[in-house]
């Protein structure tokens, strides 16, 4: 019999003996919402269920690694989020990522999680952004999954971002006159340039949207949608959501055959 991962609980373990682990998904991103109805439901006030959402992450991130998922990429905080929510809420989530980025390093070094950010960092508070640097240098020499957290997010804000990327260093290596673009070079200047194919995203309570998140990336995954709200999400939804994953028959466009296009960077090499 197939080697169950140490750490999974009974139920884990359980749904995790139906997997193929040959299928799992490179990289899986994760919208996660429903953090306010979670705590609305129990007449809490929403900062509850941030809270809450936490103890998730930590669940969800400790099972993506147990299984070997190389690359999880969780939408903490879009850019939308920092313009629209009301100031007291948006300070509570800096206090907590400032407290998250400490409390949970013992954790990431215990599973080998190397930790990287995407997003218009430099727009975050400065005690918050020197945190990040911090946690990201703590674990740079882990070399197992690499988990990415999305703060002040934008995918268009992301494609812009590339674009001028290109011409900055087209300008600086020889002029626009050699300037090539194509999917690859485009890729190559998003934030995500070190990550896998993106294969699965996952949206937690029901919206049927992308909201803006890795609107380039997503062209080929799979979209998993699930009613439970993100506090109740843990590492057992989580392998639910890889059964359906490997459930789906993926086409890239194609017929019977799986293929992945050749234009990309880094072509599946588990197609279905
Ligand atoms: C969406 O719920 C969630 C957020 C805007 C914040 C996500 C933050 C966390 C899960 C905790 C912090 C994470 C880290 C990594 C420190 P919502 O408030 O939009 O919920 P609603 O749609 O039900 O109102």
């Amino acid at each position: 019999m197939r080697a169950i991962p140490q750490g999974l609980d009974r139920k884990e373990a359980e749904l995790y003996a139906q997997l193929d682990p040959d299928q799992f998904p490179k990289h899986v991103a994760i919208i996660m919402d429903g953090n306010g109805r979670w705590a609305k439901r129990r007449h809490l006030p929403r900062i509850a269920g941030h809270r809450r959402g936490v103890e998730s992450v930590r669940y969800v991130i400790e099972t993506a690694s147990r299984i070997g998922l190389p690359a999880v990429t969780l939408y903490a905080f879009s850019a939308e989020n920092f313009l629209r929510r009301p100031p007291g809420e948006i300070g509570f989530l800096m206090k907590l990522l400032h407290r998250y980025l400490k409390n949970e390093l013992p954790l990431m070094q215990r599973n080998n999680i190397r930790l990287q950010f995407i997003g218009r960092i430099h727009e975050l508070p400065q005690e918050v952004q020197e945190r990040m640097a911090w946690a990201k240098e703590q674990t740079v020499r882990n070399t197992g999954m690499v988990l990415t957290l999305a703060l002040n997010y934008g995918s268009r804000s992301e494609i812009v971002d590339a674009v001028k990327s290109i011409v900055a260093t087209a300008a600086s290596n020889g002029g626009l006159d050699h300037l090539k673009i194509d999917e690859e070079t485009i890729s190559r200047h998003l934030y995500t340039s070190n990550l896998p194919e993106l294969d699965l995203v996952i949206r937690t309570s029901g919206e049927m949207r992308l909201s803006n998140f890795l609107l380039w990336q997503v062209a080929y995954a799979e979209i998993y949608v699930t009613k439970t709200l993100w506090p109740d999400f843990n590492g057992w939804h989580l392998l639910e959501a890889i059964q359906e994953f490997q459930k789906r028959e993926r086409r890239y466009g194609g017929l019977n055959e799986p293929a992945a296009p050749g234009s990309h960077p880094t072509p599946h090499s588990h197609t279905k």
